[in-house]
């Protein structure tokens, strides 16, 4: 079957009310937090994306058994480090940094050697920055140049580090947190913030975590060799995935849209925040909170004015994986946007940096950059009425979905190949943009 689309139309005005993919960053860690609590955890709602399948089986191949029900997940743990290994195994993380990352932190203590390994773009991945904390706790890792494949050899001597974590990411950070769980004493982290979803989770359940947050640092600390009992997890939609359908919203004519039940934790909303400042109109309603984590409705209308944004840096890390798509709304701005140390964009699926700067280019937007830093001259006038192709070598889903976004609200006539990377982590994006009225072939 052939694994590319075709759109040559513009997409029609809408007004609908719409539910998108779970939560992919709350997916992963219900899983992997339920493979180490006692008892049966039952986990609604989950993503069932080619990630987060990825990470059901890799528990399953570490001994933890789930069985499905209705819209449910039900995994049974037998508390921490108690995966039901009997050799060498290997793990494959597929496209996931997420998967990859975090569960090298729950690996710490197993008995045999591990292997994890994982997809072509996986394998391109830097891994040094969790290998380097997980040596000092005294976890044996082999790498070859700190990538994919790895191997990692568990140890019962494990000591609690106090550690500074500088990136601002959250697969650092949570690995470490992990890790900490299966080491005695106190570990300390400080982290530059980011995502705090193992936090929040860990705190709903009752687990001895403490954080103090100053500025933009958050000051954690982890007793090691608790316990947690099984839970029941309700996951929400992920922000990362409405964002194609707010900005879709933003740049089509006379549009509307509601997208129910959306993750809004402060650390994962840059998009919103960046969005209004540029002059969009998005509203959050009927706002709840469930164990530590706020949802709400989010209430899109097509902007008639966008202004180009100096986006502040502080900003990034809560808007990390929406910058792909917040270009286009650049793209279509009246002025100009900057856009600064972005050095980690490059450092995800695809260099997404990079891939950002040539794609505007190629729809005839003019951009400068400096080092990690860019300016991206905006044209409200902006009409595409060329071909364009989209090779997206590394199959980056964000890639694949930015251009389909692009391709509704700018016109010309579009291939965009590699439409399955949208399975790793928005298996039903396009049966959504078809239900909105998106003429996609
Ligand atoms: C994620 C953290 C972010 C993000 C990724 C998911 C997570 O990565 O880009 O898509 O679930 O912890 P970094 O931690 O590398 O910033």
């Amino acid at each position: 079957m052939s694994n590319h689309i075709f759109i040559n139309s513009k997409i029609n005005n809408f007004k609908k009310k719409i539910s998108v993919a779970s939560d992919k960053s709350i997916s992963i860690r219900s899983i992997l937090l339920a493979s180490q609590a006692i008892g049966i955890s039952k986990i609604s709602n989950l993503l069932e994306s080619e990630d987060v399948l990825n990470t059901l089986k890799a528990i399953k191949k570490l001994g933890i058994d789930y069985k499905k029900k209705g819209n449910s997940y039900y995994i049974e743990g037998f508390g921490l480090n108690n995966f039901n290994i009997k050799k060498a195994t290997t793990i494959n993380a597929g496209n996931s940094g997420t998967l990859a990352r975090l569960i090298l932190g729950l690996l710490v203590k197993s008995k045999f050697k591990i292997k994890l390994v994982g997809d072509k773009s996986l394998s391109k991945r830097d891994f040094s920055r969790v290998i380097k904390p997980l040596r000092i706790f005294g976890v044996n890792i082999r790498s070859n140049n700190d990538s994919l494949p790895l191997e990692i050899i568990g140890t019962d001597f494990l000591r609690p580090i106090s550690y500074r974590e500088e990136i601002g990411s959250a697969q650092v950070k949570s690995c470490i947190i992990f890790c900490a769980l299966n080491t005695p004493g106190l570990t300390l982290i400080n982290a530059k913030r980011s995502r705090n979803h193992t936090e929040l989770m860990l705190k709903s359940l009752d687990y001895p975590i403490k954080v103090k947050s100053k500025k933009n640092i958050d000051k954690i600390s982890i007793s090691g060799l608790g316990q947690m009992k099984a839970f029941d997890y309700f996951i929400p939609s992920d922000i990362s995935s409405a964002a194609f359908f707010i900005v879709l919203t933003l740049l089509s004519k006379d549009s509307e849209i509601i997208i129910k039940n959306v993750n809004i934790n402060q650390s994962r909303t840059g998009i919103i925040k960046i969005l209004n400042r540029m002059g969009a109109a998005i509203k959050l309603k009927n706002k709840k909170i469930y164990r530590g984590e706020h949802t709400a409705d989010i209430f899109v209308k097509s902007s008639k004015v966008l202004r180009g944004i100096n986006c502040p840096s502080s900003l990034n890390s809560s808007a990390i994986d929406e910058f792909l798509i917040i270009f286009l709304v650049a793209a279509k701005a009246k002025g100009i946007s900057t856009f600064k140390n972005l050095a980690e964009l490059n450092k995800k699926e695809s260099p997404r940096l990079n891939i950002a700067l040539q794609f505007l280019k190629m729809i005839g937007i003019y951009v400068e950059r400096k080092k990690d830093d860019i300016k991206i001259y905006g044209n409200p006038k902006l009409n595409i009425t060329k071909k364009i192709q989209i090779k997206n070598y590394l199959k980056d889903h964000r890639v694949f979905m930015m251009s389909c976004v692009a391709a509704l609200t700018f016109g010309g006539n579009w291939k965009i190949n590699d439409k399955d990377s949208i399975k790793t982590s928005f298996p039903s994006f396009l049966k959504i943009l078809k239900s909105l009225g998106a003429k996609i072939n």
